[in-house]
């Protein structure tokens, strides 16, 4: 069940949450494989993906090209550029594609998406700086 689901997010006690949480995000433990979730900040919408390889990627939920915020439920995948491979998110709207490491635009002609080092403190996730 996604962490993010109504029934879960009732039953979570209060008192497990770091008392220091402006930026916290989620539970590592809560996000699967494979996926992405959006989540709400002070600061605006963000999303954060797991990927297939169990890396975590934080960007903000905000798809640059047209302003839609719908980026955590994009494609993940992966190019490889240079002999390196890179992972990816398609929009799901006009499949725009961005590096999940830099934020930048595969074709190279449109605007870069805004990418977020997470901070992992044992099971939960923060938000660190912009890239
Ligand atoms: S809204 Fe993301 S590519 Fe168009």
């Amino acid at each position: 069940m996604s962490p993010f689901h109504h029934d879960s997010m009732v039953a979570e006690p209060v008192s497990e949450i770091p008392a220091n949480n402006l930026d916290l995000l989620c539970r590592y433990s809560e996000l699967d494989p494979d996926w992405g979730e959006a989540i709400w900040h002070p600061d605006g919408q963000m999303a954060i993906f797991r990927t297939p390889w169990n890396d975590l990627h934080l960007t903000t939920q905000r798809c640059p090209s047209t302003g839609a915020n719908v980026m955590a439920r994009g494609i993940l995948g992966d190019a490889t550029i240079d002999g390196q491979r890179v992972e990816t998110i398609a929009c799901p709207l006009h499949k725009e594609v961005y590096r999940l490491d830099t934020g930048a635009n595969l074709a190279g002609t449109g605007a870069s998406l805004a990418v977020y080092d997470v901070r992992v403190v044992g099971d939960w996730l923060y938000l660190g700086p912009r890239r």
